[in-house]
C-alpha cells in the first residue's frame, strides 16, 4: 500500500477527530516528515485536512471525496477484499470495467470515477456525470446465471440501491420500471447493465453493472434539458453523509443479493417501490404508442399491462411513460 493511501486510511478511520502526527508515524512506522508530505499531497487532491498545533491532523467531516480507503471502511467483512479502482476522471466506468473483465477481473471488482466525460445511459443516451457531485460506479459481476436471467440483476439492483439510499440517508426512493431511481417524480439515478454471454452454454461470462446516482448537485447545476426531470439526493449540503458510505452500502447490498437472486424475494420490495404499478401509463412497443394500466410485475421483471378493452400486454423491456392525469 502506498504511503499516502495508508495515511488516508488512518484519517478516514478517524474522520472528524484529531490524530497526532506522532501517533500516525508510530502506527505506520514512518517518519513524521513523510507523514507531513503525505498530508500535503492529500490536500492537493482536495482533502480538507486541518492541522491543529500540538494536537495533530483531522480530516474534516464535510470532506466528500471517493476513495478505496473511504469505501473499504464501510464494506461488510466478507467483501472487504474486493478490488476497487478509483479515477478522478474517465470516459465511462462501464468501459473501464469491461476492459478489466476481459483481462480476468474478479467478481465484485469495482470501478468508480469522480467524473465521466462520456457517461452512457440506456438506449444509447448519455448520462450527465459532472465532477464530485455524483456516484458513477461499475461493478464486474460473474454470476452463476443464464443470459435470460440477467434482467434479474437489474431489478434486484434497483431494490438494493433504494435500500442502501434509505439506510444511509433516510430518503425513500421509488423505482420507475425498469431500473430508474426516482424521488418525487424526478430521476436521481439509473442503471446500465452490459452482459457478455457464453454462446455455447448460454450463461453469463461477465456482466457490467453500471450505476449512476446524482448525489449532491444543486438543482440549478443541471443542464436545461434535465432541470425539470432530474434531481439529486442532496442540494449542496449532505449533512456529513458522504458518497463513500453510500457506495459501500450499495456494494454490500448488491453483492449480498446476487447469490439469492433466484429466491425472487426482492420482487415484493420492487413492487412496493414501483412508481407505475396500478397507474395509467403510456408505453411504446415496436415504435407504436399505446396506453393501459400497469397491473403487475412478474418475477422475471416483465410488466403486465391491461388495456381499456381488457386485453393484456406483457412488456419485457422498452420505454414507458406515465400518462398525465388530466
Ligand atoms: C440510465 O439512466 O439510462 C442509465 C445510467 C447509467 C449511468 C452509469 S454511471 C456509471 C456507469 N458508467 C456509464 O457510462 N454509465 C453507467
Amino acid at each position: 500500500m502506498m504511503l499516502k493511501s495508508k495515511v488516508l486510511k488512518v484519517l478516514e478511520e478517524n474522520k472528524g477527530k484529531t490524530v497526532s502526527g506522532a501517533e500516525i508515524a508510530k502506527t505506520l512506522n514512518l517518519s513524521r516528515t513523510s507523514i507531513w508530505k503525505a498530508i500535503n499531497s492529500l490536500r492537493d487532491d482536495g482533502y480538507n485536512i486541518n492541522a491543529v498545533t500540538n494536537r495533530g491532523y483531522s480530516l474534516a467531516d464535510n470532506t466528500d471525496l471517493i476513495s478505496k480507503e473511504g469505501i473499504s471502511l464501510y464494506l461488510n467483512k466478507e467483501f472487504s477484499n474486493i478490488d476497487i479502482y478509483t479515477y478522478k476522471t474517465t470516459s465511462s466506468t462501464n468501459e473501464v470495467a469491461k476492459k478489466l473483465a476481459l483481462t480476468g477481473a474478479k467478481h465484485g471488482t469495482v470501478v468508480i470515477s469522480e467524473e465521466q466525460t462520456a457517461g452512457k445511459g440506456r438506449m444509447g443516451r448519455t448520462f450527465y456525470s459532472p465532477a464530485n457531485t455524483g456516484i458513477y460506479m461499475s461493478i464486474v459481476l460473474r454470476p452463476n446465471l443464464t443470459a435470460m436471467d440477467s434482467v434479474l440483476i437489474t431489478t434486484s439492483s434497483s431494490v438494493a440501491i433504494c435500500d442502501a439510499i434509505h439506510k444511509v440517508t433516510g430518503i425513500e426512493c421509488q423505482i420507475k420500471w425498469i431500473n430508474d431511481i426516482y424521488i418525487n417524480n424526478k430521476k436521481v439515478g439509473g442503471i446500465l447493465t452490459e452482459a457478455s454471454t457464453n454462446f455455447e452454454s448460454g450463461t453469463i461470462d461477465y456482466l457490467i453493472l453500471g450505476i449512476g446516482i446524482n448525489f449532491n448537485n444543486p438543482k440549478d447545476n443541471f443542464p436545461d434539458d434535465l432541470k425539470e426531470i432530474a434531481d439529486s439526493l442532496y442540494k449542496g449540503n449532505s449533512n456529513g453523509i458522504n458518497r463513500n458510505i453510500l457506495c459501500a452500502e450499495i456494494l454490500n447490498n448488491i453483492l449480498s443479493i446476487i447469490p439469492k437472486i433466484k429466491d425472487y424475494n426482492f420482487i415484493s420490495e420492487y413492487k412496493k417501490r414501483s412508481i407505475i404499478l396500478n397507474q395509467e401509463i403510456m408505453y411504446t412497443s415496436g415504435g407504436i404508442y399505446s396506453k393501459g394500466r400497469a397491473i403487475d410485475i412478474n418475477n422475471d421483471g416483465s410488466l403486465v399491462i391491461k388495456h381499456d378493452d381488457g386485453s393484456i400486454k406483457i412488456l419485457n423491456s422498452g420505454e414507458i411513460s406515465i400518462r398525465r392525469l388530466s
